[in-house]
């Protein structure tokens, strides 16, 4: 049985399979209406959870219509809706979906329930995000770049902000496909020294710079996302603000990147905060098809998942 965890624990080949496999199947949609169902349907009888522990647009949306197009069916779930919520176990929990669902997709608060029930279902689980990683967003990210650019391999990643979930994810990809990372906000918003140690084990660079113009240069792609994430405190969000303002991705940024730097942003995002309109919408700027390679990157993790 194979869970979809995290990027660094996927075996790289795996990773650059499922790659491929979202290709092929996205152009095998090409021209077609949204709800149409793909002319494979290895879902066909299948049945999966989705649970959101908090808000989503893209995850939900891309999981449930990516299910369907593959000819199986949803079930959205709210954390409150389980009784997850209410005091049962999260390993009860597992054993019991894993008696009706044929996999769990689930967004949580805490990595730890994750990986709970990841350990006590039988049936594969993905990671939809928790407050350390968002290794699916981070696949839709990769097939983006290299849609647009060619091999992500060797290229240079700079990563403007918050040292938050997305750049764990980021990072452990860096470490991955072959790519290098640097990091460039504010001291108390560093990455965790882990996930930039994974980045060195596999040889390739993790490098903090604190000064952003200094950072972008040789950018292949410069990345952001919102200043406070969902598991971070409100009380926090001013000092946040103050913090990040310097790290705002502009057009003087996008400039000291380069012309060719892609600009990416997992979305939901927040204008004139972590990135200007200027920037989010110009011509630097991929981040629709970012949100659109959600769908066709879960597809192939949902079937590498279930092996079908
Ligand atoms: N990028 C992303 O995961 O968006 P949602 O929170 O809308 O799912
Ligand atoms: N870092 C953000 C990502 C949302 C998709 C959060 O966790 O809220």
């Amino acid at each position: 049985m194979k869970h979809f965890l995290d990027i660094h624990t996927t075996d790289p080949a795996d990773l650059r399979a499922m790659i491929s496999h979202a290709r092929a199947m996205k152009a095998a949609r090409r021209d077609r209406p949204r709800g149409a169902p793909d002319d494979e349907q290895p879902l066909k009888g299948r049945m999966v959870a989705l649970i959101f522990e908090k808000p989503s647009t893209r995850t939900r949306v891309s999981f449930d219509v990516g299910v369907r197009q593959m000819g199986g069916e949803t079930m959205v779930l709210s954390g409150a809706d389980l009784q997850l919520g209410h005091g049962e176990t999260v390993a009860d929990t597992a054993r019991v979906l894993s008696r009706y669902v044929d996999l769990v997709m689930i967004r949580t608060f805490e990595e730890a329930t994750l990986h709970e029930l990841a350990d006590h279902a039988t049936v594969p689980v993905i990671n939809g995000l928790t407050n350390r990683t968002h290794p699916c967003q981070i696949m839709a990210d990769v097939m983006t770049y290299e849609e647009h650019r060619g091999s992500i391999a060797d290229r240079k990643v700079v990563w403007s902000g918050d040292g938050n979930n997305v750049f764990a994810s980021w990072a452990h990809a860096a470490g991955q496909f072959g790519f290098d990372i640097t990091f460039t906000g504010p001291e108390p918003l560093d990455p965790e020294p882990d996930h930039l140690a994974f980045v060195r084990s596999r040889g390739r660079r993790a490098e903090i710079v604190r000064d952003p113009v200094e950072a972008v240069r040789g950018a292949d792609i410069v990345v952001t996302d919102t200043w406070v994430s969902m598991h971070d405190p409100q009380s926090a969000r001013e000092r946040r603000h103050n913090q990040l303002r310097p790290y705002q991705v502009n057009e003087a940024l996008m400039a000291a990147a380069g012309p060719d730097a892609l600009f990416m942003h997992c979305l939901p995002a927040h204008r004139e905060d972590e990135v200007t309109s200027a920037v989010m919408d110009g011509p630097q700027s991929v981040v629709w098809d970012e949100a659109e390679n959600r769908l066709h990157a879960q597809k192939a993790v949902l079937r590498w998942c279930l092996g079908v």
